[in-house]
Parts: structure tokens; C-alpha cells; sequence
């Protein structure tokens, strides 16, 4: 992302997106949205960040908690993000974010944030924890996104809901104090936009699931992805073909499309006559050679901690930048005093 408004290339659309540093990526994760992020990076101007402030929502243990960010971070670009071409940061090295949070928290509704589906989830999954930070989490999402006026939010489908009160967010702000912020659009991959997980292909692939055999982690040996789509629940008719009802073979058809570029026609006819344990052992080879490079990337690069906190702070310097310009621009539209 420029940090020079002189910049010729800010006439280039804007995208921003993050991910939560609440353990190893799943494939869902990376197909829904990592890797449109990758090809979005020659095209646009692009922001994105590993988003630690909403992991704190559930608790977390300090020294896994900071491993996952390093993990992260090193995952970004392992997957193909290049520093040189796109703003890569951490939320909480730039508190703009924080700030940020409370102008948008003081313009978000309670009845909104009531109706988020995720914040229904996750106080029923947590129901000993529902802190105010999870509840208005949405707020801190607004902040990451108008921040940096984007045009477009690359995410998976499960988060589009979050991108619509953003938007309203926006909108009421600019509403009231004049145009302050790029109202964003959800931009969502067709293609495995909801990985659903091999357990119960009813739910999204999540990297929360107790189950380990419901999700595929960026880091699973080739072994253990060979194992969990073999484990895949699917049904009994044993024909390989995308309809209503067939929710599990559905999900192994969109990963193969995801990763082989191949059309579901064709993948019907490819398996035509064949059994899912021939499919589901294709699907995950297909898997395992997309996932080797970014393995052996990321193996690498979590072997130079020094050079990752180089990289992150070299972010946080041009984030910092970005962000205080939006945040003194709603600052003095609403009257606060600047000195
Ligand atoms: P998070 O960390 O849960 O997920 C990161 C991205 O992965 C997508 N995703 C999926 N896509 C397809 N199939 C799945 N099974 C699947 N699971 C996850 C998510 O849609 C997301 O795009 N609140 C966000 C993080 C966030 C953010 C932001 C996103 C914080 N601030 C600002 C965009 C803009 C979240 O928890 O994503």
C-alpha cells in the first residue's frame, strides 16, 4: 500500500484483509481467501495483516500466542505475499487500530452486533467467556478496513456479514460528519469461498475444531492430508457428480476445482465410473504438491526470527503512516482537538 499520496499508482483500486493469529491456517483459509490475495497483489493496491487484537477475544496462552504470530506472519509470505508489492503488518504495532475502534464502537448499534451470527457462535461456544471485546469485535474489524480506504475486502463467505456493517459503519459516519471513509464492498472468490470441513460438510472448515480429522492445516504432512481425505464423510451412492444433498462430495469436488483450476464438469467426467476412494486419494495429492512449497517456505523463514521482526517492523512504520492520516481526518471531522 502507498504511503505517498503523490503517488501516481493510488489511482490503482485499494484491498485490505487480515487473518487471525489463532493457530496454523486451515485450507480453507488459504483457498477462501490467502490465495485471491496473492493474485490480487499485481493488480491493486494491497494491505494485509495478521489481526492479534481479535484473537484475544478467547483467551489465549502467552508463548503459543506469540509463536501463532510469528506463524502467521511467516505463513503470508509463504503463500506468495511479497513486502515489496503489498503492506504486510501486525494490528497491534499500529495503534491507530485501537483508536480507531472506539470512534466506530460509539457508531455501531447494539441491535447490530447482536444479530452477527459469528458473535452468536462463539458466545455459545465460549458461554463462560462473553467479554465485551467479542461482542464488539465487528467495531475492530470496521477500524482495520476504513483505516486504509479500501475499495475491496477479500474474504471468505463467512465473512461477508462482517464487511455489510462495515459498510453501514461507514456510511452513518459519512453520513453525519461528511465523507470521511472509501465505503468497502466484500469481494468473494467464487471458488471455495466455504471450505466445509471433512467431518461434517454441513459447518465451515475451521481451524478451531476440536476434531482435527474435520480440518486440513497449511502445516499437515503429506501423510496425515493423505489420511483425513480418506477419513472425508461423504455418502453412499459412490458416484462422483456435484448436487443438492451430496454436501461432503460437493466440498472434495470444490477443493480439486480450487486446486487444479479444473472445471466440475470435467471433474465428473474425470471420475466417471470410479469409486471416492480413487477420488478422494486424487483430491488429496492435488493438496499435498499445492501445499509442499509453501511448507518448505515457511519452514525456512521460521528459522530467521530476526529477519520476520525486520519485516514486521518495516510494516508497522508504513501502516503507522496510513492510518494516522485517516484517523486525525474522523478525529477533526467530529470536533475532537488536535495538537
Ligand atoms: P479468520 O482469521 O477466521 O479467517 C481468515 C480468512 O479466511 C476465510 N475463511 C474461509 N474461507 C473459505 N472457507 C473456509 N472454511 C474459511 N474459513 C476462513 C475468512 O473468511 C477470512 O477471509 N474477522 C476476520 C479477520 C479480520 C478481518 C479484518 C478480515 C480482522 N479484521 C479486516 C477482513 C478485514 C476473521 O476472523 O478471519
Amino acid at each position: 500500500m502507498n504511503t505517498t499520496p503523490q503517488n501516481p499508482e493510488l489511482n490503482k483500486k485499494r484491498a485490505l484483509s487480515c487473518i487471525q493469529p489463532t493457530g496454523i491456517p486451515t485450507l480453507g483459509n488459504y483457498l477462501g481467501a490467502m490465495r485471491n490475495w496473492v493474485a490480487m497483489q499485481d493488480e491493486m493496491d494491497c494491505a494485509f495483516a495478521v489481526a492479534d487484537l481479535h484473537a484475544i477475544t478467547i483467551r489465549q496462552n502467552a508463548d503459543q500466542f506469540r509463536r501463532q504470530i510469528y506463524e502467521m506472519f511467516a505463513l503470508l509470505l509463504a503463500v506468495g505475499l511479497d513486502p515489496e508489492k503489498s503492506l504486510l503488518f501486525i494490528q497491534s504495532q499500529v495503534p491507530a487500530h485501537a483508536e480507531m475502534t472506539w470512534l466506530l464502537a460509539c457508531h455501531t448499534q447494539f441491535g447490530e452486533l447482536t444479530r452477527m451470527t459469528q458473535f452468536k457462535d462463539k458466545s455459545a461456544k465460549h458461554n463462560d467467556n462473553i467479554n465485551l471485546g467479542l461482542f464488539a469485535y465487528p467495531s475492530l474489524m470496521a477500524a482495520d478496513i476504513l483505516l486504509y480506504q479500501p475499495n475491496y475486502v477479500p474474504v471468505g463467505a463467512d465473512q461477508k456479514q462482517h464487511v455489510e456493517l462495515t459498510r453501514n459503519i461507514a456510511e452513518r459516519f459519512n453520513n453525519l460528519y461528511g465523507n470521511v471513509f472509501v465505503v468497502p464492498e466484500p469481494y468473494i472468490m467464487k471458488n471455495a469461498a466455504r471450505v466445509r470441513s471433512l467431518q461434517d460438510p454441513t459447518k465451515k472448515m475451521s481451524k478451531s475444531d476440536e476434531n482435527q480429522n474435520a480440518f486440513i492445516s497449511l502445516k499437515d504432512s503429506p501423510d496425515v492430508i493423505m489420511r483425513k481425505f480418506k477419513r472425508a464423510v461423504t455418502d453412499s451412492e459412490a458416484c462422483v457428480k456435484y448436487a443438492e444433498g451430496k454436501d461432503g462430495i460437493n466440498n472434495l469436488m470444490e477443493i480439486y476445482a480450487a486446486v487444479t483450476d479444473k472445471k466440475l464438469d470435467d471433474i465428473e467426467a474425470e471420475f466417471e465410473g470410479k469409486g471416492y476412494g480413487v477420488f478422494k486419494a486424487v483430491v488429496a495429492e492435488a493438496v499435498i504438491e499445492t501445499l509442499r512449497p509453501i511448507q518448505q517456505k515457511f519452514d525456512d523463514l521460521m528459522k530467521d526470527k530476526s529477519y520476520l521482526k525486520q519485516l514486521m517492523k518495516e510494516g508497522s512504520i508504513r501502516a503507522q503512516a496510513v492510518s494516522h492520516r485517516t484517523l486525525n481526518n474522523a478525529l477533526k471531522k467530529m470536533g475532537f482537538v488536535l495538537v
